[in-house]
């Protein structure tokens, strides 16, 4: 339960020399107080519409933000462009077995859609290279498997990061993507560099 009531009181009305004493004046007061007392004030931060991120596109179709991190971007119609596409692809061929469809988590491994709200581009590269093992107690211990040697996973990383980037930022829901920007011939270069194959 919040203590909405009393840290407003604490904090708003009375000296912060007289905590304690609000402390007690408060707990008695929420005590007794209607319910609709305790709701909490309107948020004061505002959380509308977002700043909206400058994106460059680059000739492998890839969108970057001004801080150079790569980004979804998802059209009006939503057609989503070739990275978040081929991300959803890859993420559910290598990583949903234990992280769920969609990046929703397993009773395994967390939820990535959720992870990515926080987590930086540096840190994600750094997990999904060298993995992770977090060591329970009294629990199976949960692995994070490295994936630095599997081609399959390191030739896709900006794909899957993009994806996940997505989900966790709610411009993609859970359904099957369907129209999409094409694979530029310098995606399928640089892919074929990626596993060693003549282009
Ligand atoms: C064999 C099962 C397994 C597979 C496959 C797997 N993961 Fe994980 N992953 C885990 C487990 C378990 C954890 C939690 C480890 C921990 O907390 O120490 C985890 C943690 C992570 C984290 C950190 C999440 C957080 O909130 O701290 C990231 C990022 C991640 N995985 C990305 C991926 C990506 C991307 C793929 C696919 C390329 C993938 N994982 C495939 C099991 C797996």
């Amino acid at each position: 339960m919040k203590n909405s009531v009393r840290g407003w009181f604490v904090s708003g009305m009375l000296p912060a020399s007289a905590g304690a004493s609000a402390l007690i004046l408060a707990a008695a007061l929420s005590f007794s107080a209607p319910v609709h007392a305790q709701q909490p004030a309107p948020a004061a931060t505002p959380t509308a519409t977002p700043a909206p991120v400058e994106k460059e596109k680059d000739e492998l179709g890839k969108y970057t933000t001004a801080d150079g991190d790569p980004i979804y971007n998802i059209q009006a119609d939503g057609t989503l462009d070739w990275y978040t596409y081929s991300g959803y692809r890859r993420y559910h061929a290598e990583c949903h077995v234990c992280h769920g469809p969609d990046g929703m988590g397993s009773s395994y491994a967390p939820a990535l859609a959720n992870s990515l709200k926080t987590m930086t581009y540096p840190q994600f590269m750094e997990i999904v290279v060298n993995g992770k093992q977090n060591i329970g107690v009294g629990t199976a211990d949960q692995v994070m498997p490295a994936f630095g040697e599997n081609k399959n996973v390191m030739c896709y990383l900006d794909d899957i990061y993009i994806y996940l980037k997505a989900r966790a930022d709610g411009a993609l829901g859970r359904e099957r993507p369907s129209k999409r920007e094409d694979k530029t011939k310098a995606y399928t270069a640089n892919e074929n560099q990626c596993f060693g194959r003549p282009s």
